[in-house]
C-alpha cells in the first residue's frame, strides 16, 4: 500500500483547486532610485538591466506606469547632489527624498510611498551613519539621534511608511519616540530588522552610489552564519515597536525567513536584493534559464517561506505576468 500523490496532479483544474500559495500584485513593493539635479534624467544601471536612476519628475511619470500594472507600493532611495560626513541632505526638508515624497504624493495620493531610512547614500564616506573614527565603525548612539530627525523630515513630507535599514541598535525605539513626540503617531515602521552583511548588495551600491569608501559594513550588519542572532534581532525590533519586520537578503536566507515567521505574529517582509535580481536577469539574457518562470518560482518561494511583503526589482515584470493570467 502506498499513497498515489499523482492522483491529484493529473487534472489541471484540480491542480488549480489545490494550489496553496498564490502571488498577487498586492504582495510587491517596487524600489525607485531618485537622483537630485536635472529634470528629465533617466539612466539604466549596467549591473541591473531594467533598473534606472531617475529624476523626481521621471519618478512621478513612472508611477503612472506602475499603477497601470496594478502596483501601488514603492520604496524610495535617494542620490543627493552633495554628500557630507553626516548626510545633511537626508536631514533637510528640501533634500532629494523629502522633495520626492512631496512630488509623488501630490501627483499620486493613491500610491503607498515608503522611504528607506539610512545615511549611506548621503554620507561622503558611504557608511550608514556618523563615523566613530577611533574604532573604524559607525557611532551607534550619535546615529540614533539623526535617525529620529530623518524620520520626522520624511513624515512631514508626507511619507506613508518609514523603513530604517541601517542596523543601528535601538533604532526602532529612537525613531518611534521621535515620531510620537512630533505627533506623528500614525506613521508605521517597517524595520529592516534582520539584515545581513551581504555581497548580494553589490549592484545596489552602483545604482544608489552608496559603496563605503573604506572597510565594510560587518561591524553593524549581521554575520550570515548566525541563525539564533538573526531571530533575536527581529524579535528585539518587535519589542521596540516595529510594525513590520524584514529579512534581507532573501534567497540565501529562506530558512531565517521561516524561523522568524514561526516566532512572531507581526507581518513579515523580505527584500529580494539587487544581486539576486542581477543573477536572474543576466542568466536570462544569456539564454541560460527561462527568466520569467525562474522569476515567478523565486517570488513564490519567498511567499511560501513566510513573506507577506516582497520588495523586488521584478515587481513590474511579475505584475505584467499576473495581469496576463
Ligand atoms: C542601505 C540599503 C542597502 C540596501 C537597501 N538599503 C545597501 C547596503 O546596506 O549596503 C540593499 C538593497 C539591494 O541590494 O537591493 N542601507
Ligand atoms: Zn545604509
Amino acid at each position: 500500500m502506498f499513497k498515489r500523490f499523482r492522483r491529484t496532479r493529473i487534472n489541471p483544474k484540480l491542480r488549480d483547486l489545490l494550489t496553496q500559495i498564490r502571488l498577487s500584485v498586492d504582495d510587491f513593493i517596487y524600489p525607485l532610485f531618485i537622483k537630485a539635479g536635472e529634470e528629465g534624467y533617466k539612466k539604466e544601471i549596467a549591473s541591473m538591466p531594467g533598473v534606472y536612476q531617475m529624476s523626481i519628475d521621471e519618478a512621478v511619470k513612472e508611477c503612472d506606469e506602475l499603477k497601470r500594472l496594478g502596483l501601488y507600493a514603492i520604496i524610495l532611495f535617494g542620490i543627493p547632489e552633495v554628500k557630507d560626513s553626516v548626510g545633511s541632505d537626508a536631514l533637510c526638508d528640501h533634500g532629494v527624498i523629502a522633495e520626492s515624497i512631496r512630488a509623488i504624493k501630490a501627483a499620486h495620493p493613491d500610491m503607498l510611498v515608503v522611504s528607506d531610512l539610512c545615511f549611506c547614500e548621503y554620507t561622503d564616506h558611504g557608511h550608514c551613519g556618523i563615523l566613530d573614527l577611533e574604532h573604524e565603525t559607525v557611532d551607534n548612539d550619535a546615529t540614533l539621534k539623526i535617525l529620529g530627525q530623518q524620520a520626522i523630515v520624511h513624515a512631514k513630507a508626507g511619507v506613508d511608511m518609514i523603513a530604517p535599514s541601517g542596523m543601528m541598535d535601538g533604532m526602532i525605539t529612537a525613531i518611534r519616540t521621535a515620531l510620537d513626540k512630533a505627533g506623528l503617531i500614525n506613521i508605521p515602521i517597517m524595520s529592516y530588522s534582520t539584515k545581513f552583511a551581504s555581497a548580494y548588495y553589490g549592484p545596489f551600491r552602483d545604482v544608489a552610489e552608496s559603496a563605503p569608501s573604506f572597510g565594510d559594513r560587518r561591524s553593524y550588519q549581521m554575520n550570515p552564519a548566525n541563525r539564533d542572532e538573526a531571530i533575536l534581532e527581529s524579535l528585539e525590533d518587535e519589542k521596540e515597536g516595529a510594525d513590520i519586520l524584514m529579512v534581507k537578503p532573501g534567497l540565501a536566507y529562506l530558512d531565517i525567513l521561516r524561523d522568524i515567521r514561526n516566532n512572531t505574529r507581526l507581518p513579515l517582509a523580505v527584500y529580494n536584493v539587487s544581486g539576486e535580481y542581477a543573477m536572474l536577469k543576466h542568466a536570462g539574457e544569456a539564454g541560460l534559464i527561462d527568466y520569467e518562470r525562474v522569476m515567478m518560482e523565486t517570488l513564490l518561494g519567498f511567499k511560501r517561506a513566510g513573506a507577506d511583503i516582497i520588495i523586488t526589482y521584478h515587481a513590474k515584470e511579475a505584475a505584467a505576468l499576473l495581469q496576463k493570467g
